[in-house]
């Protein structure tokens, strides 16, 4: 996957990467973590626009635009980019033509990071809660998925959804089957999986990523701030009928009120 065709740089390779991944995972943060690396252009969620992810051809054209280095991005770097990529939610064409797209990935050498949620009830409440500020724009009639001030991420935070507990568990199991599937379907792809929860719990877990798309390794800084932090519990309307849901079954863990940090 290595080309060597611009004149800037006296030819380091470049290393093609998608980070898989689903909406509310953590990867707005992660990606502002790489494109804090002075060798790493991370472009964003291109496929978010639909026709991009239309049909093959268009998946493919984009996929072409990014890895010849000719997608401008505030991410794109003036200096040497040695690792460029994006990221990819599974549920914007990944999934559905996945077997081209494997194909694609190893034609070109296309390194896969996925970025996976543990707590999937916390990933949960974010979908919803974000879902709410879309109409909502609790920031002063603005949307934002993403803060980079602890008052905003107070009054993001002051919304608590209610969790419909009759579908809870079958969701749960949807996002656990689809995460799983995945990974099978990218698995003879080159790749790595990072859990989100063990990057916030120990920033050197970044040492292995960078390591994997072979750039030298750097301190890695975001601005971000989380905005749903501390106990689960005060995050949403029907804490006690949640609990009594997941007792006793295999998503019992998720409960668990500390935010590991
Ligand atoms: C990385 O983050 C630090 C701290 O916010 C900042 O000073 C630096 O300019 C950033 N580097 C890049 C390449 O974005
Ligand atoms: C990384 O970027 C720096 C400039 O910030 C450049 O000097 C260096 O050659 C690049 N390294 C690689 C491996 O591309
Ligand atoms: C793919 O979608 C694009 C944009 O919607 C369309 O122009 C093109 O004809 C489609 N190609 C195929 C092979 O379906
Ligand atoms: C909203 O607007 C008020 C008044 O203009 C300002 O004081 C406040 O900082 C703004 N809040 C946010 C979250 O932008
Ligand atoms: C929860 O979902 C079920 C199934 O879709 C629905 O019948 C029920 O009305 C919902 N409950 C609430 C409180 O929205
Ligand atoms: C990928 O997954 C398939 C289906 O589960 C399995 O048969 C195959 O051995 C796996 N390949 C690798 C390289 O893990
Ligand atoms: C983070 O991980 C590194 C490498 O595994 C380890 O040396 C370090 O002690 C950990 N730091 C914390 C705060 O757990």
């Amino acid at each position: 996957g290595f080309e060597c065709f611009r004149d800037e740089c006296s030819c380091h390779p470049v290393r093609y990467f998608a980070i898989l991944s689903m909406q509310r995972s953590g990867s707005g943060w992660f990606e502002t973590l790489l494109n804090n690396h002075t060798n790493i252009s991370s472009n964003g969620e291109i496929f978010s626009v639909k026709d991009r992810r239309a049909n093959v051809s268009t998946i493919f054209e984009t996929l072409d635009k990014v890895y010849n280095l000719d997608w401008l991005s505030s991410a794109s770097k003036n200096e040497c980019t040695s690792a460029v990529g994006f990221k990819w939610m599974l549920n914007q064409g990944l999934m559905k033509h996945h077997e081209e797209i494997v194909e694609y990935f190893k034609t070109r050498g296309v390194s896969a990071i996925f970025l996976f949620r543990k707590n999937l009830l916390r990933r949960m409440i974010s979908v919803l809660a974000n879902s709410y500020d879309r109409d909502a724009k609790l920031l002063n009639g603005t949307h934002k998925s993403h803060t980079h001030s602890a008052k905003e991420a107070e009054i993001l935070a002051g919304y608590k959804p209610m969790i419909n507990t009759t579908l809870l568990i079958t969701e749960l199991k949807q996002i656990q089957e689809m995460t799983s599937k995945a990974l099978t379907y990218f698995n003879t792809t080159r790749h790595i999986l990072v859990y989100y929860e063990d990057v916030v719990k120990n920033l050197t877990r970044l040492d292995d990523v960078q390591e994997f798309l072979k750039v030298p390794k750097r301190k890695l800084k975001s601005r971000q701030v989380k905005i749903h932090g501390g106990t689960l519990s005060q995050h949403v309307q029907n804490w006690e009928e949640i609990q009594t849901t997941l007792k006793g079954t295999s998503f019992e863990n998720f409960l668990l009120q500390e935010h590991r940090k």
